[in-house]
This record gives C-alpha cells, sequence and structure tokens, in this order.
C-alpha cells in the first residue's frame, strides 16, 4: 500500500481533494511539504476514521469535542486540540496542537480504514493556488508528484472544513465552512468566538490563498454597475446577473444558493482563470451567515 510504505496519495473527500500521507512517518509527511512547496511551519490536517483515535493523537479531549465529533463525524469540521505526546513538530509546524478530522466522503473512509492509522493532508494543490476539487484538477496541479490519485468524482461541498479551536479556555472558530457557527453553538451552548480573520494584518503577513493567476476583483453588488462601466479590459465575470451586452472574455452567472455556490466555485475559479483574462471579477454574495464561509475564501482569493 502506497501510505503504509512512505507514498503519497491524493483522495477525494466531501470537502476538497487531499494530498495524503502517513502521519506517523515524518519522511512521508516530508513529501507533502515539499510537493506542495508549502511553508515548514504550516500545520496540517490529521485525518482519522472516527472519534475512537482521538485518544492516539490529542491528549487532551474535552467535552466539547467529544460532543462536536458525535454530531459532525464524520463531516466537513476540523478540530484543533492539544496534541498527545509523541506527535511531532513536523505535523504541527511546532505547535502544541493538532488539527483532527473525520471526512465524510466514502473513498476517504475506506482509505482511513485499510490503511488503519491516521493520514495527514492538506489540500491537494499548490500552496496558495486553488484548492482542487476534482481528480483532474489534482492531476493538472501536481500530476506526476504524486504516487496515487484517487478518483471519487467531484467534491459535494467544495470548499475547506470549518475549523474550531478547542484547545484555549473558549471555543474560537478559526475557519468558516459548510458547518455553521450556529449549529455549533446548538452543540456546545454557545457560538465558538470569532478569530481575527477579517482584522487587517501587519503588512507582509497576509498571505494569498485559494488564489488564480489573473488579478481577482470582489465587485460589491451594489457598485457592480459603475464598474462595469467603460473598462476595456478583458473581464472574466462570476456574477449573479444575467449576461450583459458587451465584450467578455467569459460570463458566468452565478448559482444564489450558497450551497451550490460553493460547491462549484473552485471549479468555476479554475475556468475563469484559464480563459486568458486580463482580470477576473466577482460579485460579493450577500453579507448574510449562509454566505460567511464563500465571502472568507472570496476575500483570500482576491488580489486587491
Ligand atoms: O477540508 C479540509 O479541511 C481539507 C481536506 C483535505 O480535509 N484540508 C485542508 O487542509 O483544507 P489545509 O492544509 O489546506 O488547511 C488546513 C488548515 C490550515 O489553515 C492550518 O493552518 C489549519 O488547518 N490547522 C491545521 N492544524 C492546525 C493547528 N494545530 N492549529 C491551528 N490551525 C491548524
Ligand atoms: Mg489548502
Amino acid at each position: 500500500m502506497v501510505l503504509k510504505r512512505g507514498g503519497l496519495v491524493a483522495f477525494p473527500t466531501e470537502t476538497v481533494y487531499g494530498l495524503g500521507a502517513d502521519a506517523s512517518n515524518p519522511a512521508a509527511v516530508a513529501g507533502i511539504y515539499r510537493v506542495k512547496g508549502r511553508p515548514e511551519r504550516h500545520p496540517v490536517i490529521v485525518h482519522i476514521g472516527d472519534a475512537g483515535q482521538l485518544e492516539r493523537w490529542a491528549r487532551e479531549i474535552p467535552e466539547s469535542a467529544r460532543k462536536l465529533a458525535a454530531r459532525f463525524w464524520p463531516g466537513p469540521l476540523t478540530l484543533v486540540l492539544k496534541r498527545a505526546v509523541g506527535t511531532g513538530d513536523y505535523l504541527t509546524g511546532g505547535q502544541d496542537t493538532i488539527g483532527l478530522r473525520a471526512p465524510a466522503h466514502p473513498v476517504a473512509l475506506e482509505l482511513l480504514r485499510k490503511f488503519g492509522g491516521g493520514v495527514a493532508a492538506p489540500s491537494a494543490n499548490k500552496f496558495g493556488r486553488i484548492s482542487p476539487t476534482s481528480a483532474r484538477h489534482v492531476r493538472e496541479d501536481l500530476g506526476h508528484e504524486v504516487d496515487m490519485i484517487l478518483d471519487g468524482g467531484p467534491c459535494g461541498i467544495g470548499i475547506e472544513s470549518t475549523i474550531v479551536d478547542l484547545s484555549r479556555d473558549r471555543p474560537v472558530l478559526l475557519r468558516p465552512g459548510y458547518v455553521g457557527v450556529s449549529e455549533i453553538a446548538a452543540v456546545l451552548g454557545s457560538a465558538p468566538e470569532p478569530a481575527d480573520w477579517d482584522a487587517p494584518r501587519a503588512p507582509g503577513t497576509q498571505e494569498s490563498h485559494y488564489a488564480p493567476r489573473s488579478p481577482l476583483r470582489l465587485i460589491a453588488a451594489a457598485r457592480w454597475e459603475d464598474n462595469l462601466a467603460g473598462v476595456s479590459l478583458q473581464r472574466a465575470v462570476l456574477s449573479f446577473r444575467a449576461r450583459p451586452a458587451g465584450e467578455y472574455a467569459l460570463w458566468m452567472t452565478a448559482d444564489a444558493d450558497p450551497g451550490v455556490f460553493a460547491r462549484d466555485l473552485y471549479s468555476n475559479l479554475r475556468v475563469l482563470d484559464a480563459c486568458g483574462c486580463d482580470e477576473i471579477w466577482v460579485e460579493e454574495p450577500p453579507a448574510r451567515t449562509e454566505w460567511v464561509a464563500v465571502l472568507d475564501r472570496l476575500r483570500r482569493a482576491r488580489s486587491v
């Protein structure tokens, strides 16, 4: 088996495709960083088959973690816990915590079951680029650099898991995702505190994530018409509106349902990016709870 001998396996999850390696093998995990071109201090998520394996990776498992795992696993939720003695710095970027998730995709679960151990896996894309939501995306990005690509069809959720940090006094939402704050609050009794992912960061520390190659502009719906007028750039557009008259490299009409928008977002961004435009223009979805995860990804994908 590729994982057992230290190789890299790209596999589908319900969120995005992961680039997996044996989480107990430092050399194998180093391969992930090499292939992704990822800085060493970025921790990886360890994927496990079920909550029964939490003890292997975490040394303190609060009641909140048990409850969330019982409610959402297998599923698109990652828990950050204090790491177990013996889990290496190579998994956690030197931090005292570890990210754990039981994915819901049948192919991922089968892989985890057959392998038996934990599978370290970030998204199967080059660092800073758009996450893959199909086996073809993985092939385009990483091709021959991985030992095996398991094709489980397109991902149903399409954006990365919700991440909740339970290693501190109070739960903190590190990354919004398909599992919403109100669903988490229903289990915990109160909402996790928001991380400062919306706050301005020091110059130079803000990393581009989920980014296409062409410059991406996120344009508020109210300013859409103003921006559209009198521009001679070749634009590739993702908008809720129907295509108007005028020259566009590509016009995609976005789905008004946040779940469908999220599912198709990364593959749409890839298509927009590949059409040979000067800029990608995306119409900002409404600032409502059900759009929070999508808005987070779009803000990280934009270039200005
Ligand atoms: O849906 C997902 O979570 C996908 C699939 C493959 O499971 N994985 C994924 O992995 O998105 P990646 O590496 O692209 O993003 C992992 C995120 C990073 O932002 C990382 O900083 C955070 O998880 N993370 C992992 N371990 C952490 C820890 N111990 N403390 C804080 N953040 C952590
Ligand atoms: Mg990623």
